[in-house]
């Protein structure tokens, strides 16, 4: 059994199955173990996800916690920063105390910054794994802002890692590691647009090797892969 695939033909469909997808995904959660530990992915693409899931009347927001899968190493007000995006596209528009929210704290400096995002996060995740992360995948086949070819400290036994690209605008990252996020129950992708569609198809179509490709690794029964093309 292999990952299931939604694919879209328009924008609208694609923001409408997406919204679906990650609804459906939470209130099933809450319904089984009460309590869900959503993962959010930063980026443009679930910007819209986002904002329909605030919308959604099912949901028991008092049972969720929401953290980052990554971040980038930008004040809380730079335009970059995926903490403002989901403050903006969905905490603003739903009910959940500050307890509930795990970021990391861009104002240290990266180190203590990621020391401190990974330690909270071992806290949270002594109660089971990630439920739900959102995930992404950049043209050069990142995912999270695991960059590829990958380090062996993504690929290590830490929660948390500082990463670095010189390809995106925002060097410095905090980003999970692939086997936490191979741990969660339930991943989402949201994939749109020619550029994507032409690395997914070279990463299917290639020999596993997740030090090149480390989404490869998450395309299991646990993944839903949502694409607009
Ligand atoms: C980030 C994301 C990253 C994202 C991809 C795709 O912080 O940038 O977590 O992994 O999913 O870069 O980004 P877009 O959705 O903006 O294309």
């Amino acid at each position: 059994m292999s990952y299931r695939l939604l694919e879209t033909q328009t924008d609208e469909q694609f923001v409408e199955q997406g919204t679906h997808v990650l609804i459906e995904s939470v209130s099933h959660c809450i319904k089984e173990k009460n309590r869900c530990f959503l993962g959010l992915s930063g980026g443009s693409t679930p910007q819209p996800m986002y904002e329909g899931l605030a919308t959604s009347k099912w949901i028991d927001w008092t049972k969720v916690s929401i953290f980052l899968v990554d971040e980038r190493y930008v004040p809380i007000t730079h335009q970059a920063s995926n903490q403002r995006m989901v403050r903006e596209s969905l905490l603003a528009k739903i009910k959940v105390s500050e307890k509930q929210l795990l970021f990391p704290d861009t104002s240290l400096p990266i180190d203590e910054c990621v020391q401190q995002y990974e330690s909270a996060l071992a806290t949270l995740l002594q109660r089971g794994v990630p439920d739900i992360v959102t995930l992404g995948l950049g043209e050069d086949g990142h995912t999270a802002s695991l960059f590829p070819p990958l380090t062996d400290d993504a690929l290590g036994s830490r929660l948390v890692i500082h990463t670095e690209t010189e390809r995106f605008a925002v060097r410095n990252r905090i980003s999970l590691t692939l086997p936490i996020l191979e741990q969660s129950t339930g991943r989402i992708f949201f994939l749109a647009g020619h550029k994507k569609k032409m690395l997914w198809e070279k990463m299917l179509d290639a020999p596993k090797d997740i030090v090149r490709f480390p989404a490869q690794t998450l395309m299991d029964e646990k993944t839903t892969v949502v694409t607009q093309w």
